[in-house]
């Protein structure tokens, strides 16, 4: 079995959500707490013993590259002033040179379309994909549990997580056949149900473990829900010769896509941190 070594992120979004916030600067780059929400993602996949991280991205997203960068006179500046210990943190969170690709999708064609511009830097190895507004927070990093369960079962590996019956048609969701234990088979999985016709409350939450055959079956993907090419569909396409499972994500997923996930996750990360955790929870009691 091929390890998995490289992890796409899918980064072209417009952000439309976070007007007028980013109008210029991606939405990736908002911060949770004090690390962009991309920066929280790629230490997840770091955590699972990703080598290499491949970024699509689209027009003014030149902050992301920048951010996995060395920025010198920066360096140069906390060393002059004594404060390694902010070097060491910055430093640390630089993936190693030649371990970040960065393509483009010209058009924004959807999450499928998104994926596919990634196929020539992935080339014929399994791989992850990481959708970066959704930030997952568990006792283990997701993906690598992900990984873990693929060495069990084979084929590829879905992360979700329950949803409320409401909020189903925003999401991918998983037919489990009523199963919700352990690492269950995927029986079928539709991308943003009507109302009232998702065969579970399994959402997708933005991990995948995916092999290269994606890369053919999205080639040639049609446009489904919302007139986008899909990933949910060109994965269901596979799904007669590949087995699918899900792990079933135990911790608390924030979908940072929108305002109250968003929030949600700034005030649930301070609130852990030693050094502001307290004060925070005292300053919200006294808001409330
Ligand atoms: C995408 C996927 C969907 C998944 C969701 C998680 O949708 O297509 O299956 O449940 O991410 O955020 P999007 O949020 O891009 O509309």
């Amino acid at each position: 079995m091929k390890p998995i070594r490289k992890a796409v992120f899918p980064v072209a979004g417009l952000g439309t959500r976070f007007l007028p916030a980013t109008k210029t600067i991606p939405k990736e780059m908002l911060p949770v707490v004090d690390k962009p929400v991309i920066q929280h993602v790629v230490e997840e996949a770091r955590a699972a013993g990703i080598e290499h991280f491949i970024f699509v991205t689209g027009r003014g997203k030149g902050a992301i590259e920048d951010h996995f960068d060395h920025v010198f006179e920066l360096n140069a500046t906390l060393h002059q002033r004594g404060r390694d210990e902010d070097l060491a943190r910055l430093k640390d969170n630089t993936p190693l040179p030649g371990r970040t690709s960065f393509t483009r999708q010209q058009e924004p064609l959807g999450l499928g379309h998104a994926v596919w511009c990634a196929r020539d830097l992935v080339g014929d190895e399994p791989f992850a994909v990481l959708l970066p507004d959704m930030l997952h927070e568990g006792v283990t990093p997701c993906l690598a549990d992900m990984i873990k369960e693929r060495a069990q079962h084979g084929g590829q590996v879905i992360a979700a997580y329950e949803v409320p019956e409401h909020e189903t048609h925003r999401y991918g969701i998983l037919d489990l056949h009523g199963e919700t234990q352990g690492t269950p088979r995927i029986h079928a999985m539709i991308e943003k149900p009507q109302k009232g016709k998702a065969p579970s409350n399994f959402a997708i939450s933005g991990r995948y473990i995916l092999s290269p055959e994606i890369f053919d079956v999205l080639e040639h993907q049609q446009r489904g829900a919302g007139g986008e090419i899909q990933l949910t569909d060109a994965m269901v396409t596979l799904m007669n010769t590949v087995p699918y499972h899900a792990h079933l994500f135990r911790g608390r997923v924030f979908d940072t896509g929108h305002q109250l996930g968003f929030l949600t996750a700034n005030i649930a990360y301070a609130l852990k941190r030693p050094d502001i955790g307290e004060e925070l929870r005292a300053i919200i009691k006294e808001l409330m």
